[in-house]
């Protein structure tokens, strides 16, 4: 006897990484960034006072829209404000999606996508990116075919760190139908020289809907705050109807406020993570550990056939360094590695070499 519905039932919930307790592990198992929140934003922590949390917080987080909304030089109207990137992927599928209706997303991706997916009970379709990660050529196609109501993209690309071009984002957006939900969980780190900047699609698509988190670029995970961006025509539904009263706390708007507000903090911090991850590519590849080019805060690498990826896994664990393994198709052979402060970088290179010499 069961009092869950019957979607809830058959389910499986979201399995997150290890979270392990302690300080002496290196951890690069969830893409956490390997630097501090701002100066500005532990001056707003230690300014917040016990008394402001009587009152309820803004309910619409309207400092924060106000602050995103001349980052992306665009209207507050435009901004989401959320309880982490993910609260705005479950908002996006309970305010867009039916049940019964097809959600696609490429294979592999981000494992939340189909756990909201199932809670919501809507079909996931599942299209393979080719071999070396690219979309399927014709994924447009597909994705009408399927007749989905949303199509979830992670851009850049978890877990292989790849990037798609703005114009690839815009003709998508253009022969779909559906919602496009961009899954910016990872933008701030790519290479500036690219294109990447979605944001300004949104004025003429009203179908996109981009996901921003400071989980990773402002270095604020335990925070829980993300964002949406999008046309006022996807903005509205969420905002006014399907969103929890008081979605993001009087702490967290905060904080989320300050952060935003130190851009110049932050971008030193992305440009330091590129420049660790174009060195820890290069000597990862130098161990026979090949790397897919990325544009995130970790790499992917394949690990040679003489050493399997779960004892590679094992074996790092056991130097109390944590990496992300996933027992799954097409990345059974491959880990993902966080990239992190300079001295973890050399500590797992240096017991990588240990282990793979044998
Ligand atoms: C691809 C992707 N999207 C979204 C998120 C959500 O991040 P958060 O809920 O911490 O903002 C994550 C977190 O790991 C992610 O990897």
């Amino acid at each position: 006897m069961t009092f869950e519905r019957t979607n809830i039932a058959s389910m499986e919930g979201y399995v997150p990484g290890e979270q392990p307790k302690g300080k002496a592990v290196i951890k690069l198992n969830t893409n956490e960034n390997p630097y501090p929140a701002s100066p500005e934003v532990a001056a707003t922590l230690a300014n917040i006072k016990v008394e402001e949390l009587r009152r309820y917080p803004q309910a619409l987080a309207e400092d924060f829209r106000q602050i995103a909304a001349q980052l992306h030089q665009i209207s507050e109207t435009n901004i989401i404000p959320t309880n982490g990137g993910d609260e705005l992927l479950r908002l996006a599928l309970t305010t867009f999606v039916e049940a019964g209706d097809n959600v696609v997303i490429t294979q592999p991706s981000y494992s939340l996508y189909p756990v909201l997916a199932d809670v919501q009970n809507c079909n996931i379709v599942e299209v393979p990116l080719q071999d070396d990660w690219g979309m399927p050529v014709d994924f447009i196609s597909t994705l009408n075919q399927s007749q989905a109501k949303m199509c979830i993209l992670v851009n850049p690309h978890a877990p292989t760190g790849v990037l798609l071009d703005t114009n690839y984002i815009k003709k998508l957006a253009e022969n779909f139908d559906g919602v496009l939900v961009v899954d910016e969980a990872y933008v701030d780190f790519v290479d500036p020289t690219q294109s990447y900047n979605c944001v300004p699609l949104i004025d003429s698509h009203n179908n996109i809907l981009i996901l921003r988190t400071l989980s990773k670029g402002y270095s604020l995970a335990g925070l829980r705050f993300g964002y949406g961006i999008a046309n006022e025509s996807l903005a509205n539904p969420m905002m006014f109807k399907t969103r929890d009263s008081y979605n993001t706390d009087h702490i967290a708007q905060k904080l989320a406020c300050a952060a935003l507000q130190s851009q110049e903090y932050a971008q030193a911090n992305w440009k330091s993570i590129r420049q660790s991850r174009a060195a820890l590519t290069d000597s990862l590849n130098e161990l026979g550990l090949i790397t897919t080019p990325s544009q995130t805060n970790f790499v992917l690498c394949q690990v040679p056939d003489s050493f399997g990826a779960a004892e590679l896994y094992q074996a790092l664990k056991k130097r109390g360094i944590l990496v992300r393994y996933f027992q799954q198709q097409r990345l059974e052979d491959k880990l993902r590695i966080s990239i992190g402060s300079e001295e973890e970088n050399i500590t797992i290179l240096a017991a990588l070499q240990e282990i793979l010499a044998g």
